[in-house]
């Protein structure tokens, strides 16, 4: 076993990420936030994002060296971020990580972004007596589920060995993160929404009763407020579906008509509503938007849960591993830890929020674990072969 020292970067969306990792241990994991820039946007803007990593990039890894007490001659790869994600974004990263390569003759590694969040789980803190590191890996029985939900992706990973994955589950249009960031907007939550919503629910977990109903062909979550009697609706998507797929477009359209139905606000048009989204939320009560957090919750977690279940039920798997922006819900893993348990999986969740949103040190992770124990790891030695970073195959994840 093999502990390396790698120099890690990830700016595939709008986190400008550098991180120093060595073996499995997170030395620096800098991540200034873009949020200023995206919040009056209401989202992430590919040339505002683009724009802010080219600007922050040298620093961001000055920075990450010097939090790590490290220097160039310190290390022994450097590991980037190849994607997925905003091409514009991924450049500036994979342009610096290039750069650094030939400059200090440094191998370069390209990792698949969604690898990184499935191997979060393994990260460790930067603290003397470590009592898991890479030889306890050699422990891990295979097969096992990765849960991967983020603001771009929800997708379930079957996990057979060390850097075989298979695909087994994705959503077939919005991802998990996106539903509840745009159904927040509509509340005027702000960007990010789903922390917001997340601590909205958890305030009023308590006033709530949930219900899981039929309601004609489809299944629908029927909540209550206890003091006001107030009801809400909302459906559980696709968990009839017969594959382990999920669909959160529907979620979102029936939180908007929700609200609307609330505030009698209904509009013809996609662009009506754009220009009235103030309107559409006027006149909801402070005591509504906690319902409708809470609700909203429970509806979009639902469905992770069940396929969840199916998946353990047909694969059998030893663990579950959790990654994702999504996962820094306190809810969201309680929930999973809970199905996890019950199936007596062993549960692995990233260490801190740091590690759950995106970030280098997943990214380094993923090198320092894979070039131990996975053969024919891709690594770019030569000028020609970092020259030809865009032709390595990517991971379907
Ligand atoms: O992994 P991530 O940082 O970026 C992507 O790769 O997409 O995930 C961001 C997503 C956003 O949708 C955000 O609202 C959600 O993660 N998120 C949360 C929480 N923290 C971040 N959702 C629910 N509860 C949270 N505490
Ligand atoms: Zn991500």
């Amino acid at each position: 076993m093999k502990t390396y020292t790698t120099l890690a970067i990830d700016t595939s969306f709008d986190e400008t990420s550098v991180s120093v990792v060595e073996g499995l241990k997170v030395i620096s994991n800098i991540r200034p936030s873009q949020m200023e820039f995206h919040k009056k946007y209401g989202g992430v803007v590919p040339s505002v994002a683009k724009l802010a990593h080219e600007e922050r990039i040298d620093n961001v890894v000055e920075e990450s060296l010097k939090q790590a007490g490290k220097d160039y001659s310190d290390l022994d790869f450097v590991a980037v971020t190849k994607g997925p994600g905003l091409a514009i974004a991924l450049e500036v990263g994979i342009k610096k990580a290039k750069e650094i390569a030939k400059k200090y003759n440094l191998p370069l590694i390209p990792i698949n972004h969604m690898e990184g969040h499935l191997l979060s789980g393994f990260a460790q803190r930067n603290s003397e007596n470590l009592s898991f590191d890479l030889t306890n890996l050699q422990e891990i029985k295979f097969p096992n589920i990765g849960l991967l939900v983020s603001g771009g992706h929800t997708e379930m990973i079957l996990i057979k060995n060390w850097g075989d994955y298979e695909k087994i589950g994705e959503t077939l249009d919005d991802s998990c993160g996106e539903c509840l960031d745009k159904s927040g907007r509509i509340l005027g939550l702000g960007f990010p929404a789903g922390p917001i919503i997340s601590k909205f629910a958890q305030e009023n977990r308590e006033n709530m009763i949930f219900e899981q109903k039929n309601k004609n062909k489809s299944v629908i979550i029927k909540a209550q407020n206890k003091n006001s009697k107030r009801e809400y609706q909302l459906p559980v998507t696709m968990i009839h579906s017969g594959d382990l797929n999920f669909s959160y477009s529907g979620l979102k359209t029936a939180f908007r008509q929700l609200v609307e139905k609330i505030t009698q606000s209904e509009y013809a048009t996609e662009q009506d509503r754009m220009q009235n989204e103030e309107n559409i939320r006027r006149g909801l009560k402070k005591q509504e938007i906690y319902d409708l957090c809470s609700t909203l919750e429970v509806a979009a977690y639902r469905p992770l849960e069940i396929k969840f279940q199916k998946a353990i039920e047909k694969y059998s798997p030893a663990e579950i591993w959790l990654g994702g922006g999504v996962v820094a819900s306190a809810r969201f893993r309680h929930l999973i830890r809970k199905i996890s348990k019950k199936n007596s999986l062993n549960f692995r969740v990233p260490y801190s929020s740091s590690l759950t949103t995106d970030n280098a040190a997943m990214i380094g992770l993923v090198a320092n674990i894979n070039l131990n124990f996975v053969e024919n790891f891709k690594v770019l030695r030569s000028e020609n072969e970092i020259g030809e970073l865009d032709r390595v195959p990517s991971l379907s994840l």
